[in-house]
């Protein structure tokens, strides 16, 4: 199989239903948590995609247990000091952040040396955001230049730390989270406001956790060391995943989606404030809490007069993965559109904000990037027909999703390069565009 892909013309007009796969960031920590519950946990509608893939093989090879049934992962779980690290062992986290830097808060107990490698685009992302407040807990990490590979090697002496979290980073918050479950003591941790999936998992599991929310930023303490029991979870749609088919059908002619059961955890929820304030009109429908997250159906129908905004920068984190497909509707809106302290984004699977500037440049749209601000003058006729290829972005799945939705909906003859990065997080994107009728060669 070629691992590029062609389109040549725009998406034609669609009213379809799809259901897009389990949320990732819940999928991983279900698997990381459910590694360490003492009995055995299943797990629904764990999203099989390869950063997810990584993290069961991983646990494997710290001696855990898992299977795959009809519907659901089992995972065999012995406590908070159930690894087995006889040895020194190597474990790959491939493209996932995620993966690599939670598992670093559940490796501070480990008895041996344990070496965690990842693909090209994950050694080129920091790890000292982590290993700092990790080394803190008594913990040894060693690595050149705070890249991968990482070696860490656990104690049994774990002191608990306290923690101010300010990048507003859902993986260092949760890194530190992991490692205050082994810790005897209260770690207290004040985080600038991210996603709070592992919060609310650790309330449904009962830990002993307790959140004082303030404006800006979230007081966590949790008293441990602490075990906790098996679960069973269906995780519930990825709203990063929709997002490229929410702005397919905003940006797409009397076309219409609905997306079923997703969860609108209002920590993700930061691509449908902004578009709504777009005059894009999400709409969401039949709302349910399970297990602390919020889920719900979304739908959203083409719009013409969109519009440019301002964008306030409290709803950066609750939209980081998703600016790159909401400049799209930027250049497309009428105005001129502002995101600003965005620095984040160029510290991703690849530098998105660098390389979404100049994908807007390529596409006739007029930027101007200012450090870590980027501003898009909008063009409601954008209509492209030249020849575009798109390569060299490090194999990040966002890139190359979002210009597909480029290429559907603005026009031109696309070639788009790598598009086996899908499988981190979406396996089934290109096959759900084709369920809409977009032409894909
Ligand atoms: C994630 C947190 C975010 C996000 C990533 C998933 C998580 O990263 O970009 O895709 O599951 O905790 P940061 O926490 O580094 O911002």
């Amino acid at each position: 199989m070629t691992n590029q892909i062609k389109i040549n013309r725009i998406i034609n007009s669609f009213d379809k239903e799809i259901e897009v796969s389990g949320d990732k960031s819940l999928s991983i920590r279900c698997v990381l948590l459910a590694s360490q519950a003492i009995g055995t946990s299943k797990i629904y509608n764990l999203l099989e995609s390869e950063d997810v893939i990584n993290s069961l093989k991983s646990i494997k090879k710290l001696g855990i247990k898992f299977k795959k049934k009809k519907n659901y992962y089992q995972i065999d779980g012995y406590g908070i000091n159930g690894y087995t690290t006889k040895k020194k062992i190597e474990i790959d986290a491939g493209n996932s952040g995620t993966f690599a830097r939670l598992i670093l808060g559940l490796l501070v107990n480990s008895e041996n040396e344990v070496k965690i490698i990842g693909d090209k685009s994950l050694s080129k992302r920091d790890f000292k955001r982590v290993s700092e407040p990790l080394k803190r807990f008594g913990v040894n990490i060693i690595s050149k230049n705070n890249r991968m590979p990482v070696k860490i090697i656990g104690t049994k002496y774990l002191r608990p730390i306290e923690y101010y979290e300010k990048l507003g980073s859902a993986q260092c918050k949760s890194s530190v989270m992991l490692a205050a479950i082994k810790t005897p003591g209260k770690t207290k941790i004040i985080a600038k406001k991210s996603r709070d999936h592992t919060e609310l998992l650790f309330k449904y599991l009962k830990m002993p956790i307790t959140i004082l929310k303030k404006k800006e930023y979230d007081f966590i303490t949790i008293n441990g060391p602490s075990n906790f029991s098996a679960f069973n979870y269906k995780v519930p749609g990825d709203i990063s995943s929709s997002s490229f088919f929410l702005v397919l059908a905003i940006l797409s002619t009397k076309s219409k989606i609905l997306i079923k059961n997703v969860n609108i955890n209002n920590s993700r929820t930061g691509i449908i404030k902004i578009l709504n304030k777009m005059n894009a009109k999400i709409i969401l429908k039949n709302k349910k809490i399970y297990k602390g997250e919020l889920i719900a159906d979304i739908t959203v129908s083409s719009k013409k007069n969109l519009k440019g905004i301002i964008c306030p920068s409290r709803l950066n984190s609750s939209a980081i993965d998703e600016f790159l497909i909401i400049f799209l509707v930027a250049a497309k809106a009428k105005g001129v559109s502002i995101f600003r302290n965005l620095g984040e984004l160029n510290k991703k699977e690849s530098p998105r904000l660098d390389i979404a500037t100049n994908f807007l440049k390529m596409i006739g749209i007029k930027v101007k990037r200012e450090k870590n601000n980027i501003k898009i003058f909008g063009n409601p006729n954008l209509k492209l027909s030249e020849n575009y290829v798109i390569k060299n972005f490090r194999k990040d799945h966002r890139i190359f999703m979002m210009s597909c939705i480029a290429a559907l909906t603005f026009g031109g003859m696309w070639t788009i390069h790598d598009s086996d990065s899908i499988n981190s997080s979406f396996p089934n994107f290109l096959s759900e565009l084709k369920k809409l009728g977009a032409k894909i060669n």
